[in-house]
């Protein structure tokens, strides 16, 4: 079927007629194209910890992950993620019909859709590729049958879809994803965020935002990870030296409420440093990788503000924190890495993705 020009679209829902009846409705029916964008994620300090309560900072990832829904003669959802190789529908029988079919079950189109998705966030790579897929794909059924979610409530359905991948997913994904700009979890044992942090919304206790401008790099080691056994290996040492464990902890903890605070104080040189103690606590815990720990150390010789492993660990992505007016420190690092054969890419997370738009979808 033709469709309008999605690409310039100002709106991202838009009504066109349709004469002939399709998916097996009468004729003159309407039909309604959407588009839905959703923030990938990345964890700037805490990871690991925040699973036994302690802070953790996230960012989002800005134009990450865009959903086209166009209307077609099928009665089924078709999803194509060309860039993960990824191509399914809601009849199939895997993870992703599964999710399809939740999403459908929530917002329950008539007609078929082809949902196309383009991303340049890798998938299993530790930058919220799941959560930003359920971000987009529930934002762009709902809005095809004219709801506007608003995003705590767009949140809760997408940390439930996440379950369908994860498990029991820990929020910070989705909750990244939806709101985007710095998304802070404050530990237990903690009554308010530092200064400059909002909280997130009813429904959201312990989760704030602020607006932050970061010049990042990040770069993709090319190792698979596996979260669940990094998170259960972890788990195993806890039990073996709770102590030991119990002080890391803290310091991660403390690490990341210091690198909250430098990060609203424009202050990017304490958040670096806190980046990089805190990679040197999850090394300690095993997290690491040879490859994540030379790509740091690189990135430190290039001038970076900080550098640490992002996510589960032992391989997914590294990031760096650039100072943002020098583009001199930012292009040594893109080649360090690009040298070791780490794909790259540069982000700003601000000041256009800052959660200023909060409480609307
Ligand atoms: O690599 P990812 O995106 O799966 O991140 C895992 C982060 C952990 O803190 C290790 C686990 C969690 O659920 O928060």
């Amino acid at each position: 079927m033709a469709g309008p020009d999605l690409e310039n679209m100002a709106v991202t829902r838009l009504v066109t007629e349709k004469t002939s009846g399709s998916c097996g409705q009468p004729s003159k029916q309407a039909l309604v194209h959407a588009r839905a964008d959703a923030n990938g994620k990345l964890i700037l300090l805490g990871e690991h910890s925040v699973v036994y309560g302690m802070t953790a900072l996230a960012v989002g990832l800005p134009d990450a992950l865009r959903v086209k829904a166009v209307p077609s003669d099928s009665i089924r959802l078709e999803l194509s993620v060309p860039g993960w190789d990824l191509y399914s529908s809601d009849e199939d029988n895997d993870i992703v019909g599964e999710l399809l079919r939740f999403v459908r079950d929530k917002f329950p189109v008539q007609c078929g859709y082809r949902l196309l998705v383009e991303t340049w966030l890798p998938c299993r790579a530790g930058l919220g590729s799941s959560a930003a897929l359920c971000v987009g794909l529930l934002k762009a059924l709902s809005s095809v049958l004219g709801k506007e979610l608003p995003k705590v409530e767009l949140n809760d359905l997408a940390k439930e879809a996440e379950r369908i991948f994860h498990g029991i997913p820990s929020g910070i994904d989705n909750t990244t994803s939806v709101f985007g700009g710095a998304c802070l979890f404050l530990g237990k044992g903690h009554v308010s965020p530092p200064a400059g942090f909002d909280s997130l919304g009813a429904g959201l206790s312990g989760a704030y935002t602020a607006p932050v401008d970061l010049r990042l790099v990040i770069g993709n080691t090319g190792i698979p990870r596996n979260t669940k056994k990094v998170v259960e290996d972890v788990r195993r040492m806890q039990s073996m030296k709770p102590a030991w464990f119990k002080s890391i902890l803290e310091e991660m903890d403390h690490i990341a409420l210091e690198g909250a605070r430098a990060s609203v104080a424009a202050d990017p040189a304490g958040l670096g440093k806190a980046m990089k103690k805190n990679h040197g606590l999850l090394r300690e815990i095993g997290v690491s990788h040879p490859m994540m720990d030379l790509m740091v150390d690189r990135a430190m010789r290039a001038g970076a503000l900080g550098a640490k492993l992002t996510g589960a660990g032992r391989g997914g992505c590294v990031v760096a924190l650039v100072p943002g007016g020098d583009t001199v420190v930012q292009a040594r690092v893109l080649k360090y890495w690009n040298d070791l054969g780490a794909g790259c890419r540069t982000i700003d997370t601000g000041p256009v993705n800052m959660g200023m738009e909060r409480g609307r979808s």
